[in-house]
């Protein structure tokens, strides 16, 4: 049997014989970045075996190896949101939970039960991501007989996160009352141990419908004491992370038009106020998370953040200071804005030099297949928009307020948002961050027990809008895929 010997972790592995090494890596905890999913095409899960650098995921091991794993930076997670805890009123005695669980990152936030204010926060890599960036990948590794790993796997990070709070505050996990969870429906389903069936085909139903309570214990064996709030999903692809917005944004009680855009691996919005609300979900695609792009990265140290213009070359800000490593989402809107206003993308996405190429710095550069990915989820968030205020009866310019959910909606700039039309250029003014909204409702959720019940007046009152299915959808989204002609 041979084995996989790791000197940095003083590890070894033993192995099949002709077994994958992603496959073993993972069977060992170990999670090389795979935002395609192991189908061999992003590049992203090099590793150097004997010093020579492989794809982890398209290497097999029939002799003893030795591993290096590449340097992983910290991802940038926003924990920060628009909290306020005005009425206390928990299910339950003892200390508060509140979980977000993204695609790619999963926040805790450790609650006082008597006041509500915040304790201790931690966050780390969603560890699912070792099977794909975005929900499709999960959907399909779940459905291929490995949805108890994958379960396992994000149970496992949440009681790391859960023991991390709780030592932070200096206080033992069986004092937790409560636990409020929200997440994307395949997030949340994975969690539950829910196969993801219904999200692979059509209608795309979701399946948690109403809120509940259960026992936290089968899941989360660590806080014995606490009651588990499940948050019923919006529809298919629009779970209880925008519940969660909603609740901390406070849209549904608003007289304004008030558009909600929460843009991570999928977009999911909200549009409306206490009279009407309309939710949609387009897929956008992990791209604007730095994935599916070729120096793409998600915002860690050395991604390029920012970019823009000075005496007509570009020019770039990197996370952390250093040398520029790739570019993640927030750089990428930027250098697309940059590329249009220096002339260098046409209407179409074309990059008008012999190489085609946008060469950022530092070797870092876009391809025209970024640009046609970017084109792809701006035009897939735009559709959106358009078709919601459609359905409504209203034109764009009646919105009287954006707000941006999400740590990519907190760091890119409304500007260039705009320039490249991933939101209709005249809400240029009236678009504001708001932050990590959906950990916000989280612990808005665990704070009070009404508003778990009034989550179920709110899935009842909002109407989702299938997009695929709108007559006008593929020619709203040939044109929003197109970039503005520059005219400064
Ligand atoms: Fe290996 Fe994408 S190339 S996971």
């Amino acid at each position: 049997m041979p084995t996989i010997y790791i000197p940095a972790q003083k590890r070894e592995i033993a192995v099949e014989t002709g077994a994958g090494l992603m496959d073993a890596l993972n069977r060992g905890g170990i999670f090389p970045d795979a935002p395609c999913g192991g189908n061999g095409t992003c590049g992203k899960c090099k590793v150097f075996v004997d010093g020579a650098e492989v794809l982890a995921c398209k290497t097999t091991v029939d002799r003893d190896i030795t591993l290096t794993l590449p340097q992983t930076a910290e991802l940038r997670v926003l924990h920060t949101g628009i909290y306020t805890h005005q009425r206390l009123d928990p299910l339950r005695d003892g200390y508060l939970l509140a979980f977000d669980i993204g695609t790619t990152s999963v926040v805790c936030f450790l609650l006082d039960g008597k006041t509500g204010a915040e304790l201790a926060g931690a966050s780390m890599l969603n560890p699912q991501t070792a099977f794909g960036a975005d929900v499709i990948s999960r959907i399909r590794t779940a459905l291929r007989g490995e949805l108890a790993q994958l379960s396992a796997l994000i149970r496992d990070a949440m009681m790391t996160l859960i023991r991390e709070v709780c030592s932070k505050a200096d206080i033992s996990p069986g004092e937790i009352g409560v636990i409020s969870v929200v997440g994307n429906p395949a997030m949340q389903q994975l969690f539950l141990g829910i196969s993801p069936e219904n999200l692979s085909k059509p209608p795309f139903a979701s399946v948690l419908t109403e809120p509940k309570v259960i026992p936290a214990t089968d899941i989360l064996p660590i806080c014995p004491n606490a009651h588990l709030l499940i948050v019923p999903d919006i529809a298919g692809f629009v779970g209880a992370d925008t519940m969660g917005c909603l609740l901390s944004t406070g849209l549904y009680a608003k007289d304004e038009i008030t558009l909600l855009v929460d843009i991570g691996t999928n977009g999911e919005m909200v549009l409306g106020n206490k009279n009407q609300m309309i939710a949609c979900a387009a897929a956008a695609g992990p791209a604007l998370e730095g994935a599916n792009i070729r120096f793409g990265m998600r915002a860690a140290d050395g991604a390029i953040d920012h970019v823009w213009l000075e005496n007509g070359e570009m020019k770039c800000s990197v996370i952390g200071g250093g040398e520029a490593r790739g570019i993640c989402g927030s750089g990428l809107i930027d250098a697309v804005a940059a590329g249009i206003r220096l002339g260098l993308l046409n209407k179409r996405g074309n990059i008008q030099n012999e190489e085609r190429v946008m060469h950022l710095g530092n070797g870092i550069y876009l391809t025209q297949d970024d640009i046609r990915q970017v084109q792809l989820a701006k035009g897939a968030v735009c559709t959106g928009i358009l078709l919601m205020v459609k359905r409504m009866g209203v034109e764009p310019e009646n919105i009287q307020t954006v707000q941006l959910a999400g740590a990519f909606g907190s760091y890119l700039d409304p500007e260039n948002a705009c320039r490249i039309g991933l939101i209709p250029e005249e809400l240029f003014s009236r678009i504001e961050a708001v932050g990590n909204a959906a950990g916000s409702g989280a612990k808005m959720l665990a704070c009070d027990k009404s508003m778990l019940e009034f989550t179920g007046v709110l899935t009842e009152k909002i109407e989702f809008l299938e997009l695929a299915s709108q007559p006008d959808f593929s020619k709203t989204f040939a044109k929003a895929m197109t970039f503005r002609e520059e005219t400064r």
